[in-house]
């Protein structure tokens, strides 16, 4: 049986390159399996938050995992720092991690700016913090966007080291990655990934946005040079390759399909249309999870029971790693 784990930061907005590449994913997932979502507070303050912004925002993640078609009762949702197996296991992967193996994590010299010495230990550390999340509950199968492959590929490699060392402890986990929507890109930049941190609020599309918003950001995206409705997989076109993977992405139709129903017409009438189809698939999410906002205690109950609900397998694994490594009484 494929058991099936997940995260997101609850930080700033959730896009829809988040919706595409991951969430809807994890929707589809929580029938094949056993399914575990978690809201990752601990990665979040690896660069500064405010911590009643942090806290509110904790709760928006979780109504809108659950607008977003994540079902409580199929799938655990839980918050990472309720779990306090998540850090006690970071610590001992750490040391069987290697500086340099941390050091070629794209992501870390992304967000380093390449000014290492002024960002916190915690952001080089990220990616272990992820492994652990991942290995404690023994999972077969994580869905993400193309940003976090090499963070999966650490967290094999810690896997398999460990279970070459001591003998079997760890499932080995593989990626789930939807090619079509892995990296939904910026809607004013295709060069760059759509991003939650990114200054320009026009550069993404939140679920919470408004028809309005909506309709103003597809209006203003960056366009190519040249007038015809087609993708270029070889890049040459890359900013309705990605406007087109969004429409794929939030219909379900095949580009190609996409392609010839906007034949010989233009960008104004094809943007339109996209930013109907965006309104049509997130108006429902929008709705569904103000509801969810209005009653906090529910969804605080429903965080409780998740962190509850997976406990003995944590400590399950957290305890036959101690053992293996020889640590304790
Ligand atoms: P985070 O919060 O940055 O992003 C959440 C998920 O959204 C995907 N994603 C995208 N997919 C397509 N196009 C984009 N422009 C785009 N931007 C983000 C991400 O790939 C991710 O799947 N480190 C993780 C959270 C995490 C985690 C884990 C994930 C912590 N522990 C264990 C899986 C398993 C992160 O920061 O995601």
């Amino acid at each position: 049986m494929k058991k099936i784990f997940s995260g997101i930061q609850p930080t700033n907005v959730i896009h829809i390159g988040n919706y595409l590449g991951a969430l809807k994913n994890w929707v589809a997932l929580q029938d094949e399996g056993e399914a575990i979502y978690c809201i990752v507070d601990l990665h979040a303050i690896t660069v500064p938050q405010d911590p009643k912004i942090l806290k509110e925002k904790i709760l928006e993640t979780a109504a809108l995992f659950i607008a977003c078609g994540v079902d409580p009762s199929k799938a655990t949702l839980f918050v990472q720092s309720s779990r306090p197996e998540h850090s006690e296991l970071s610590w001992i992967l750490n040391c069987f991690t290697g500086m340099g193996e941390l050091k070629r994590m794209t992501q870390f010299k992304d967000k380093s700016g390449g000014d290492q010495d002024n960002v916190t230990a915690g952001l080089f550390d990220y990616p272990v913090l992820m492994a652990a999340d991942i290995l404690l509950y023994q999972t077969t199968h994580v869905p993400v966007g193309e940003d976090q492959k090499q963070h999966i590929e650490i967290t094999r490699d810690i896997a398999q080291r460990i279970n070459s060392k001591y003998g079997e402890t760890f499932t080995v986990p593989e990626p789930i990655i939807k090619q079509s929507t892995a990296r939904i890109m910026a809607l004013d930049d295709p060069s760059k990934k759509m991003s939650k941190s990114s200054p320009n609020a026009s550069s993404f599309i939140a679920l919470t946005d408004t028809p309005d918003q909506i309709r103003e950001k597809i209006k203003k995206a960056t366009t190519d040079s040249g007038s015809e409705i087609k993708s270029s997989p070889t890049g040459e076109k890359p900013a309705i390759t990605n406007l087109l993977r969004i429409f794929s992405g939030m219909t379900g139709r095949e580009i190609p399909d996409i392609e010839r129903e906007f034949e010989g017409k233009g960008y104004g009438e094809f943007k339109n249309a996209l930013a109907e189809a965006i309104i049509e698939e997130l108006e429902p999410i929008h709705k569904k999870f103000e509801e969810l906002m209005a009653d906090k205690e529910a969804l605080h109950q429903i965080l409780t029971q998740g962190s509850q609900k997976i406990a003995p397998l944590a400590q399950e694994t957290l305890n036959k790693v101690k053992e293996k490594v020889g640590l304790g009484i």
